[in-house]
């Protein structure tokens, strides 16, 4: 008996539990088929709510993942314009769980960001990850570049008015960018015929100088170990955030499982938070109401006089909203010039003849006997026609920095429900054949007149995006790299390392949220020696 009990006691396990796969496997197959049309159907158009316009269409996604697993981990930005080719000028996918619509036609770009008030937010990524937030644990946003509504549009106003009084697009300003120049150029002397490889290190040292001049009246020395530090740790940060910190974003949990992801990130938002509150609290000590030194200064001056509760100025939080512009100044500042100038350097490597096309103009137009100045601009087409060039061909930001719909919209038919995320495709936009005619090759005319002589704007380049929250540093930028281009080159011939077979990587990028070269190795020959 008792054997029979146990032979009908597994029997009777086995028969109940191939009753269950059998029934299991229809709901199973139910289950994985209902929560991808849920997604498709519903999670994705969840938000339309009543508005009375249609979704944009784009590629089915996951559960949970969106289209996030679709994306190369190097290169997402050219699955966006695999997908531009496919769904038109304007589609949706599902990134860090949010409906996001990409946009690839420039006017569209240029219209939604300078006309509709909607779409100047900034996409947060979430708040238990604290890429937005400063002050984690503050509940509140600060700065320039994360914020949105009153707050931003206060602090953006008052920033810009004060870099402008303060030299941005100045003679002041020309002054400062001019004085670091120099010692580039003396140090690239010294160097001269040495392998050089990291020239990016350099060049980020220099053009901080200048901006922090602006905000906090100091320069650093040129092998500053903390300035090399704080650059190495954001080139890091940025590396790891594009890259194994990207699964965090989605799954935030993950990080207290100890995955590690987003440590570095971490570490250095820390580090920067100390270095800049140590910087306001030395101008505190030495605040005179009377004589505004510099940015930091005239920025306290308004927290102290800020009455209004309600006003980003106010006490505390104008205090760690300046700690933050100047943070969000000195990063988006630093990176995004160095970058470019590395890609510079690259290119007139990999295109000696335009470089050689570049030098005699400036030969001809300006000579050897004086450096160059703003003031040459419109004598050097060339020049300006190369740097415009670079900027399309190295588009850093590719899909610049994503915007959010701050409330429900149609635009165009389409439906903006709040809360939208809105990349504008510039890589797509800037690689475009109906827009730049073989854009693959690396051509500066292209923004020259058909004479040759004047420079030619083109409405469709934007690496600094458009709008109400166009690049704040613009004007800066720009006059950087004209004055570093044109004064490097005029005195030095710049080619890769002849004794080395890897000093050439190509043109690829490496991995980041800014797209930057792959290491490379070049040496500097003195034209004027
Ligand atoms: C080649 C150099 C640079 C490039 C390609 C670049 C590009 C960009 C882009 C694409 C944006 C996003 C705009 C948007 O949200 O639509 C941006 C924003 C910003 N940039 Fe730049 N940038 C550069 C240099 C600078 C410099 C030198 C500074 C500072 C002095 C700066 C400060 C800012 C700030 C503060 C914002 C945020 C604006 C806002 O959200 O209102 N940038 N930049």
């Amino acid at each position: 008996m008792v054997t029979v009990s146990k032979t009908w006691v597994i029997t009777k396990y086995l028969v109940e539990l191939i009753i269950k796969m059998v029934v299991s496997l229809p709901i199973l197959i139910a289950l994985v088929v209902g929560a991808s049309l849920y997604y498709v159907f519903i999670s994705r158009r969840k938000n339309k709510g009543k508005l009375d316009g249609k979704i944009p269409s784009g590629p089915w996604g996951l559960p949970l993942f969106g289209n996030m697993l679709q994306l190369d981990k190097t290169s997402p930005f050219l699955q966006y314009d695999k997908w531009a080719q496919k769904y038109g000028d304007i589609f949706s996918v599902t990134i860090f769980g949010t409906p996001t619509y990409v946009v690839s036609d420039p006017k569209m770009v240029k219209e939604m960001f300078s006309q509709e008030p909607a779409f100047a937010g900034r996409f947060n990524v979430g708040d238990d990850v604290p890429f937005n937030e400063f002050y984690p644990t503050s509940g509140k946003v600060h700065g320039v570049i994360n914020t949105e509504g009153k707050d931003w549009e206060d602090i953006r106003r008052f920033t810009l008015r004060q870099l402008r009084d303060f030299g941005f697009g100045k003679s002041t300003m020309e002054g400062l960018i001019m004085e670091e120049l120099k010692e580039v150029l003396d140090w690239m002397k010294s160097n001269e015929g040495k392998p050089l490889t990291d020239i990016k290190a350099k060049m980020t040292i220099a053009v901080v100088n200048s901006l922090w001049m602006v905000i906090s009246g100091n320069r650093y020395k040129h092998d500053d170990p903390r300035i090399l530090a704080l650059s190495h740790d954001l080139t890091k940060a940025m590396e790891e955030a594009a890259s194994d910190g990207a699964i965090v974003f989605l799954f935030p949990w993950l990080e207290k499982l100890g995955y590690k992801g987003f440590t570095s990130f971490r570490n250095y938002v820390d580090k920067m938070r100390v270095v800049f509150t140590r910087a306001v609290e030395e101008h505190k000590e030495t605040y005179s109401a009377d004589y505004a030194r510099d940015f930091i200064d005239v920025f306290l001056k308004e927290v102290k006089s800020c009455k209004d509760s309600d006003s980003a100025f106010y006490k505390d939080f104008g205090e760690r909203q300046l700690i933050t512009v100047v943070k969000d100044l000195f990063e988006a500042g630093t990176e995004t010039s160095s970058t470019t100038l590395s890609w510079i350097f690259l290119y007139m490597a990999t295109f000696p003849e335009v470089q050689k096309k570049m030098q005699k103009e400036i030969d001809d137009m300006v000579g050897t006997s004086r450096l160059c100045g703003l003031s040459d601009r419109p004598s050097l087409p060339y020049v300006e026609a190369f740097i415009a060039e670079a900027l399309r061909f190295s588009s850093i930001v590719p899909a610049g920095v994503a915007h959010r719909a701050l409330f429900d919209v149609v635009y165009k038919g389409y439906a903006f429900p709040k809360g939208t995320a809105i990349f504008p495709n510039l890589y797509g936009i800037h690689f475009n054949p109906k827009i730049f005619t073989d854009p693959q090759s690396f051509k500066p005319e292209r923004f020259l007149s058909p004479d040759g002589k004047t420079f030619k704007k083109h409405e469709a380049l934007m690496p600094f995006s458009i709008g109400r929250r166009q690049c704040a540093g613009e004007t800066l930028a720009r006059d950087t790299l004209f004055l570093y281009t044109a004064n490097i080159f005029q005195r030095f011939f710049v080619k890769f390392d002849p004794t080395d077979s890897n000093a050439n990587p190509g043109l690829k990028t490496s991995a980041s949220f800014l797209l930057t070269p792959q290491p490379y190795k070049i040496v500097l020959k003195d034209r004027l020696a």
